[in-house]
């Protein structure tokens, strides 16, 4: 079952067209690979769907056929999509635990910082944060996080929001092996629970080993599609790499 489509998606920037007529599916219980060389389009690509960016051409399908020609950012919850940003965003001034419980209240950031919280939505944090190694770090600041750390609350975010659409933009980047350990288990288990999950990811052999599905972009266009293995091993998709 496909939760988001695009049909012939455009995005342009100036005379550029970052995203070409791209038609991409995202299936239900799926691990979807997005790939391609620096530029090609990944990140404008996410953007586009998750409504930072409006689109310029095309058509976003999201579950139940509802057929988007225009994202809006406030309302991508609505159509159960979230994501994770290349450079990690959070409130650095709030603790580990607080940046959880804006998500998972639907409160603004006043709200998660003076307002007493159910037993039901700490616990749930407490859970999200013992999965991704973070709990012994709850009443600390997020800004006071390492860059990995700070990864990992991104993804912990991501997470609480029980979303059926998961974007990931490069969540191993700098990563250490016991933290991609602890990603790797996330995506699997997202997956298995039935998101569709979506990876952009440049390190090939973790493409092989956790996506069902990949796309590859290259100048905006959908170049190649299919199982990891067989793609890699196109000439068109290995000239595309080596071409930068
Ligand atoms: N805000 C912007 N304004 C103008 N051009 C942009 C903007 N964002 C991206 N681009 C251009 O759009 C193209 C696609 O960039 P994008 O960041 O989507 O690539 P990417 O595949 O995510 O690359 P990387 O692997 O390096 O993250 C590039 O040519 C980039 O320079
Ligand atoms: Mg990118």
């Amino acid at each position: 079952m496909s939760l988001l489509e695009t049909k012939k998606l455009v995005k342009k920037f100036g005379g550029v067209r970052a995203v070409d007529h791209v038609d991409v599916r995202f299936e239900a219980g799926m691990l979807t690979g997005l790939i391609g060389p620096n530029g090609s389009g990944k990140t404008t690509l996410i953007n586009t769907l998750t409504g930072l960016l409006p689109m310029d051409g095309g058509t976003v399908v999201v579950s139940d056929n509802v057929a988007l020609h225009a994202v809006r950012p406030t309302s991508i919850a609505t159509y159960g999509l979230t994501r994770t940003f290349q450079s990690v965003r959070l409130f650095e001034q709030m603790s580990v635990l607080d940046n959880l419980l804006v998500v998972l209240t639907e409160r603004n950031v006043w709200g998660a910082l003076f307002e007493r919280h159910g037993k039901y939505h700490l616990d749930t944090a407490e859970d999200i944060l013992k999965k991704v190694g973070l709990w012994e770090k709850h009443h600390e600041l997020a800004g006071t996080l390492s860059y990995g750390q700070r990864k990992l609350l991104e993804i912990a975010r991501a997470v609480s929001m029980r979303a059926r659409v998961y974007f990931f933009d490069e969540p191993f980047a700098g990563l250490f092996p016991e933290m991609r350990k602890v990603v790797s288990a996330i995506l699997h288990e997202l997956r298995e629970n039935g998101a569709a999950v979506v990876l952009v990811e440049h390190d090939m052999d973790l493409i092989r080993s956790l996506a069902d599905y990949c796309y590859v972009l290259d100048s905006g266009t959908v170049i190649a599609e299919g199982a990891p293995e067989a793609v890699l091993k196109q000439a068109n998709v290995i000239d595309a790499y080596l071409g930068k």
